[in-house]
């Protein structure tokens, strides 16, 4: 098992196990847009509210004008990093239509989101998601009508060696295990906080 890999109590299946956020993309890989394409058609089957299906991504790939408008609208920590992704992406939220507010539209999008990671790690990727992005930015530069807010930016790329972050403090982040809280914390049965497996 690799310090990224999730530790578990039970074996649960490789795509969630070996799913993980990286920063270092190889700047060599570019990516095929038909690989995008899956990732795509995996985030559009994902469930939502009354089959509402709020979520809409921008997608850019590294080279072509919409990438770098992405990368151009993202926070300068995420920037120094993500620029090495093979593609980059705005998850956004239709969050009213013609009926109304569409009801639990951000989790629509979150849905959506981790359908799209899960199919990166199956076809071999790796996808970062990020708030660091200036709203805004994306909003004016991709002229976004009202109901659709921008709410998470996406990397998505081939992992490389963690030395390609240049910075030791960066390549320590990197390469540190991933932690969650105890499931004896997270799920609970009869009182709340009363763990359903203690341990
Ligand atoms: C909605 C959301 C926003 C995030 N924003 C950022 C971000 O701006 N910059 C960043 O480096 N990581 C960001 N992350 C990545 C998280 O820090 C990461 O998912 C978390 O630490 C768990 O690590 P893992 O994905 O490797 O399991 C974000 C993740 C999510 C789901």
């Amino acid at each position: 098992m690799s310090d990224k890999e999730a530790d578990t109590s039970v074996a649960v299946h490789d795509l969630i196990a070996r799913r993980w956020s990286p920063r270092a993309f190889d700047a060599d890989v570019a990516l095929d847009p038909e690989r995008v394409r899956a990732l795509l058609e995996a985030a559009r089957w994902a469930p939502s509210f009354g089959n509402t299906q709020p979520a809409r991504y921008l997608v850019g790939l590294r080279g072509d004008d919409t990438f770098e408008r992405i990368l151009g609208a993202l926070a300068e920590g995420n920037r120094s990093w993500a620029h090495r992704a093979g593609a980059l992406l705005v998850g956004c939220a239709r969050v009213r239509n013609e009926k109304g507010g569409v009801p639990y539209a951000e989790y629509g999008v979150g849905l959506s989101a981790e359908n799209l990671a899960l199919q990166a790690v199956a076809d071999g990727l790796a996808v970062h998601q990020m708030a660091g992005f200036d709203a805004d930015t994306v909003r004016r530069e991709f002229a976004l009508p009202d109901e659709i807010t921008p709410l998470v930016a996406i990397a998505v790329g081939v992992t490389a060696d963690p030395e390609v972050l240049g910075d030791e403090r960066a390549v320590t982040r990197e390469t540190a295990p991933r932690r969650r809280i105890a499931l004896a914390e997270f799920a609970f049965s009869g009182t709340w906080g009363e763990a359903t497996y203690p341990a």
